[in-house]
């Protein structure tokens, strides 16, 4: 076979077989094909797509291309749960407890990763003294035996696409339905999710900025997972805005605990109980999503679901009493308020743009080396829809830096305000 052969057969508009996909995927995995075919193959599938068939080999063979996590050890299903990405976005730390509670195992590889606020990883870091590396008995142990752990991913997981992924992104090929699909699918699945609820987040502050296009790529995963056998189901959330209101690590920690006890805010405990009862139903704990929702709700009145968290955070080394004392947490030194500089209601808080303001303030990386700061971050005490007079505090700035003007500034340019009143849903839609 050769590969200028299946880029031209894919340039002109041909599906290609599994054996093709096998060898661009295989060959190019190993560095017998060169980035500049790989890229016009990528350029090609850009214009021409590919079918569903198409589609599924492509993240099958991703898949092929390096370790997968064997994750049979652990007693029932493996549902996982994975986010294509927003600001402020704290719902696994609250998800991975709250499944756990009614009896889903949580088996999850979470990453670092760059952005705006630290990954998983990092928040959980908040704890004094936890650890993400598990052994891979210990990480089985827990699960079994408490139904949640996290670790750092290790091994090597889909190397085809951590190369395909960097060529994508300096030949302009990134914004492809089919590739973005196969990439997020390939590494859940090589990850050990046996099955999988996905949320895709559109609107301002997402990768998809529009509904139909949201959709699109929603129904691309979900008939990639029929395809691989692995069942998946996809709400469209919407990211117009950040979820809840802490944006920072520590701070975020915080508000996972409120939204464990009941408190956090609307959004945050809709979402989670929205994507927790689909986990739930998946996981064949519950039989509809009525009753697992129930489950769900029980789990946080009892207390159950913030006792799996403390359980959580003790398995892996962390103190466990920070958990009724959130005030242990990192503190940043300095509390700034920024007042609205008109009354009306809340328009736009631009999700990226207060994102990027607490990158300013050292809450997330932008080179895999820097380090960052829990601590810090920005508190948001409106939303989108909420009535603001001129001068009352929109958001209180957490930093350890005393001059936080520029800061300051781009928190305010995030924010518009008007007279007539908008709202988004915060569910778009749902694909199973
Ligand atoms: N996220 C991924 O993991 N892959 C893509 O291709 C795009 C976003
Ligand atoms: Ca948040």
């Amino acid at each position: 076979m050769r590969m200028v052969d299946v880029i031209e057969k894919k340039r002109d508009g041909h599906a290609l077989s599994a054996e093709e996909i096998e060898f661009f995927v295989q060959g190019y995995s190993k560095g017998d094909i060169p980035d500049y075919q790989a890229s016009a193959l990528a350029m090609t599938i850009f214009f021409q797509d590919m079918n569903d068939e198409e589609r599924g080999e492509l993240t099958r063979q991703m898949v092929l291309s390096g370790q997968e996590i064997d994750l049979s050890e652990i007693d029932g299903i493996k549902v996982d749960k994975h986010s294509t990405g927003g600001v402020g976005d704290t719902t696994t730390l609250v998800l991975a407890p709250l499944v756990a509670s009614v009896g889903v195992p949580v088996a999850k590889m979470s990453g670092r990763g760059l952005g705006h606020t630290g990954g998983t990883l990092d928040k959980l870091e908040s704890f004094e003294g936890f650890n993400i590396e598990l052994d891979q008995q210990s990480f089985i142990d827990c699960v079994n035996r408490d139904k949640v752990a996290v670790i750092g991913q290790s091994g090597d997981l889909t190397p085809a696409d951590k190369k395909l992924y960097a060529l994508r992104d300096v030949t302009a090929t990134v914004n492809s339905i089919p590739l973005i699909a196969s990439s997020i699918m390939s590494k859940k699945i090589a990850s050990g999710a046996e099955r999988i609820v996905l949320d895709v987040k559109v609107g301002k502050g997402a990768f998809m900025k529009d509904i139909e296009s949201a959709s699109e790529l929603a129904k691309a995963m979900v008939s990639i997972g029929q395809h691989i056998g692995r069942t998946t189901e996809a709400v469209i959330s919407d990211m117009n805005q950040p979820l809840g209101y802490a944006i920072g690590n520590a701070l975020e920690v915080k508000e996972a605990i409120d939204t464990l006890t009941g408190n956090g805010p609307e959004d945050l405990t809709e979402l989670v109980l929205e994507l927790g009862s689909r986990m739930v139903v998946l996981g064949e704990k519950a039989s509809t999503i009525e009753e697992a929702r129930e489950m769900l709700i029980e789990a946080i009145e009892s207390k159950k679901a913030l006792e799996t968290f403390k359980t959580f955070i003790k398995n892996q080394g962390g103190n466990p009493s920070q958990v009724d004392n959130p005030t242990t947490l990192p503190t940043a030194q300095y509390q700034i308020d920024v007042p609205a500089e008109s009354s009306g209601y809340i328009t736009e808080l631009i999700a990226n743009e207060l994102g990027v303001a607490s990158m300013h303030l050292g809450a997330g990386r932008a080179t895999k080396d820097d380090v960052i700061d829990l601590a810090v971050g920005i508190v948001l005490h409106k939303k989108i829809g909420d009535q603001v007079e001129a001068g009352e505090s929109i958001a209180t700035i957490h930093a350890n830096q005393q001059d936080v003007e520029a800061v300051k500034e781009k928190v305010l340019n995030a924010v518009k305000i008007n007279d007539e009143r908008i709202e988004y849903p915060l569910i778009h839609k749902v694909i199973t």
